[in-house]
């Protein structure tokens, strides 16, 4: 087995590259399916969920605009349980369906607080698409999260986008944090 060192931590294999990019596959025709006759925004959450958006949007060919948003909230390996600040969220989403793109729903704060600010703008629909999800840290249901990669258990990970302390975003696959021996 596969295993890499990040800083203090050891890590093994998840979910290698090419599970990630047949589930991807997948999920993008779900996407092209449901959204054939709209013409959706579909924001990536940075910085954790850019190589995802990017492989997702290479499937999708409905018609579509594209935006990303930034928020910081994370510290390590625990969230701080609150959440600093959006930037970037477009002004336009009023009567519009919008498509959130997520790394992974953890406690789902993070998520909480974006779709909070994206409702004020009264859109037509919202949907959320994560890669991961690790529904046993979830805090409260969210009902708008429709489409998950890969439900996983609530261990760490790492790679495809997501990071140790800054590090291990540009890892193809995706690692989990092993138990200290
Ligand atoms: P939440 O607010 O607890 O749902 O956390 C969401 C954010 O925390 C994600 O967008 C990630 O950036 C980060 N995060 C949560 N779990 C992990 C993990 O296992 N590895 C790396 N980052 C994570």
């Amino acid at each position: 087995m596969e295993t890499i060192q990040i800083e203090d931590k050891d890590f093994e294999i998840l979910l290698e590259n090419d599970q990630i990019n047949k589930r991807t596959r997948l999920i993008g025709i779900q996407l092209n399916v449901d959204y054939e006759t709209r013409c959706p925004i579909i924001i990536g959450v940075l910085n954790g969920s850019f190589m995802f958006m990017a492989d997702l949007l290479r499937e999708i060919d409905v018609a579509c605009e594209i935006a990303f948003i930034r928020v910081s909230s994370y510290n390590g390996t625990s969230t701080t349980g609150s959440v600093k600040e959006a930037f970037g969220l477009p002004d336009n989403l009023h009567n519009r369906d919008i498509i959130l793109v997520e790394d992974i729903v953890d406690t789902g704060t993070t998520l909480k607080y974006i779709l909070e600010k994206v409702h004020s703008q009264q859109p037509s629909s919202v949907k959320v698409c994560s890669l991961l999800f690790k529904p046993s840290a979830l805090l409260e249901p969210i009902p708008e999260l429709e489409y998950v990669g890969f439900e996983i258990p609530n261990e760490f990970v790492v790679g495809y986008g997501l990071d140790y302390n800054g590090l291990g975003r540009n890892l193809k696959d995706i690692y989990r944090a092993t138990i200290p021996a």
